[in-house]
């Protein structure tokens, strides 16, 4: 496993997805929270799994990432690294563990890297988080920006909803990308951006865009895997795609198992081990004795 530079079929590293943008070629990240969903991932050829607080909801029935702690993103983590070989596995960093303090923030990062196994971490917003970015990028953790929609600040946007749709907030939205960048953001999530600014945000920056809901001139695209996979039953935003129907296929499996068992038609004998013929008379004449042992004592 090579960390130095990025060769075909070795790791991704963080200077590699800088010249991918250079080249022209799209990064694919998706988001998973277990070793068999990111050895899936990096089995599909996936550049970077993001290891998302979007886990408070998808994995942990939360109904906003607001509640996911430092406590439950390293478990998270340090399982998807675990199945991420080739993918770079980017942490991200739960409400609460960076806005604090830029010690804060630096203690909860050194944790994604040490104990999780994570390449690096990801924060949302700008303002503070720009001084936050410069602490850990300082201390030698690359970072990934996040701008646009904020779900970690949802309350404070008016909802998930899409953001920099007038002249001002576009312009704010493009000087806070660029604040990011400057303070060593490798790259930077633009989520739910009107297509047309997210594409003059990737040509205003020199590192990579990558969107989710922000339209195709973003450097790269993010999903997150439940919604990619359908494992949601209820309707998605706007911006995702579904690229199959597993809750369906999960549920109908299940309901399989459950009429099997219902019905004595599970296990078969394929599913069944045996004990040889003698080995089963001698246990059960050793059953006999000792039922007959215990009815003389009682
Ligand atoms: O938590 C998450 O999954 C994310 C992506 C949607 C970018 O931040």
């Amino acid at each position: 496993m090579s960390r130095y530079g990025a060769t075909p079929g070795g790791t991704v590293t963080v200077p590699e997805l800088g010249e991918m943008k250079r080249r022209d070629e799209r990064i694919v990240m998706v988001t998973a929270y277990d070793f068999p969903s990111a050895k899936l991932a990096d089995a599909a050829g996936v550049d970077v799994v993001l290891v998302g607080d979007s886990a408070a909801m998808t994995v942990l029935g939360h109904d906003t990432t607001v509640p996911a702690t430092m406590d439950e993103m390293v478990m998270l983590t340090r399982a998807a690294a675990r199945g991420a070989e080739r993918p770079l596995v980017v942490a991200d960093m739960p409400f609460g563990s960076f806005q604090v303090s830029d010690e804060d923030a630096l203690r909860n990062a050194v944790r994604f890297v040490k104990e999780a196994g994570a390449d690096s971490v990801k924060v949302e917003g700008a303002g503070p988080t720009v001084s936050r970015v410069l602490a850990l990028v300082g201390a030698g953790i690359p970072v990934m920006g996040h701008v646009g929609l904020t779900p970690q600040s949802a309350a404070m946007l008016g909802g998930f909803r899409a953001q920099g749709r007038t002249a001002d907030k576009a312009l704010k939205l493009l000087e806070d990308a660029l604040a990011l960048e400057r303070a060593g953001c490798f790259a930077i999530v633009l989520e739910a951006v009107p297509a047309a600014v997210a594409a003059r945000v990737t040509q205003a920056l020199s590192v990579p865009t990558i969107g989710i809901g922000s339209g195709l001139e973003c450097d790269g695209q993010v999903l997150v895997l439940h919604d990619v996979l359908g494992l949601y039953e209820g309707r998605a935003a706007r911006f995702v795609k579904r690229y199959a129907d597993l809750a369906t296929e999960i549920r109908g499996a299940l309901e399989r198992f459950a009429a099997d068992v219902r019905a004595g038609a599970f296990p078969e004998e394929a599913h069944t081990y045996s004990i040889p013929e003698e080995e089963l008379v001698a246990f059960e004449a050793a059953l006999s004795d000792s039922r007959a042992g215990s009815r003389r004592e009682g």
